[in-house]
């Protein structure tokens, strides 16, 4: 969606640049960030030097995640207020019109936040999908503040500390230590049998 998709430049290009080796030239398959070999991804078509080039690309991640940032923060708040909502006695007929428009703020964060590489690749779409994004997660809140209204509640909505990762964490109630614990077996007991099975049918190099 962004100028390079527009004039054919390839995921390859940026990320898996061509190399040579003893004569031979081939595309690199460790794929990984463009900015880590700009000389052989950005530099091909740009004349601009490594820092301005690696600029660019940070100040147009940077803008996005200024929106990024304003939309999780309501995005969170309307959550948040939709549950006290529900404790207040809201009906399902009264929460329709939050839900969807929750669900819509929702879907445009993953839209433009889950890949990742989006702030750069369509920095304009990316902009507008994070800006409605926004717009939809402010007018659930208004929502949510008549369905309240209606059941009686005029006051603020208390929100918990959230400030940190840690805090954030306990008050959804995730268990961090049985997340690592259960990482730490999957690396530990599942990978080492994908890795030996792999070897066996010849898919990797026996070292
Ligand atoms: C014009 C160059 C360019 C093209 C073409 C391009 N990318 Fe990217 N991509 C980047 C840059 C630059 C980043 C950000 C890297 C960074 O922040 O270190 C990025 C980031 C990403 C990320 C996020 C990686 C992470 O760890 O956050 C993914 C995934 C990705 N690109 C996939 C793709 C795919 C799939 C395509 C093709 C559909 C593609 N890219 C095309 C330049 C490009
Ligand atoms: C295969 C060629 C190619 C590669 C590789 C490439 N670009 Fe581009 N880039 C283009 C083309 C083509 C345009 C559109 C310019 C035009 O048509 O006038 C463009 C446009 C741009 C623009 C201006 C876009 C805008 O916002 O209007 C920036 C900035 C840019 N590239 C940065 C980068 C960076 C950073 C990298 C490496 C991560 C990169 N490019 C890799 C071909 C490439």
């Amino acid at each position: 969606m962004g100028i390079h998709g527009q004039r054919g430049v390839s995921c390859a290009d940026c990320h898996m640049p061509y190399k040579s080796e003893g004569g031979v030239k081939f595309s690199d398959h460790h794929i990984q960030s463009p900015l880590a070999m700009i000389d052989r991804t950005c530099q091909t078509c740009h004349r601009e030097t490594e820092e301005v080039l690696r600029q660019n690309v940070y100040e147009r991640q940077r803008k996005a995640n200024e929106i990024r940032n304003r939309l999780e923060h309501e995005l969170a708040k309307a959550h948040i207020e939709a549950k006290f909502a529900w404790d207040k006695g809201a009906t399902d007929g009264q929460m329709k019109d939050v839900l969807a428009l929750i669900r819509q703020a929702q879907w445009r964060w993953d839209f433009a936040v889950a890949s990742h590489g989006a702030a750069f690749h369509a920095p304009q779409e990316t902009q507008r999908i994070l800006s409605h994004g926004l717009d939809r997660a402010m007018q659930a809140r208004l929502a949510i503040s008549k369905v309240l209204a209606k059941n009686g509640f005029t006051g603020d909505v208390p929100m918990p500390d959230i400030s940190t990762k840690d805090k954030a964490q306990k008050y959804i109630g995730l268990d961090i230590d049985a997340e690592k614990a259960a990482k730490d077996k999957f690396l530990k007991t599942t990978v080492p049998a994908w890795l030996e099975k792999a070897k066996a049918n010849n898919r990797l190099a026996q070292k």
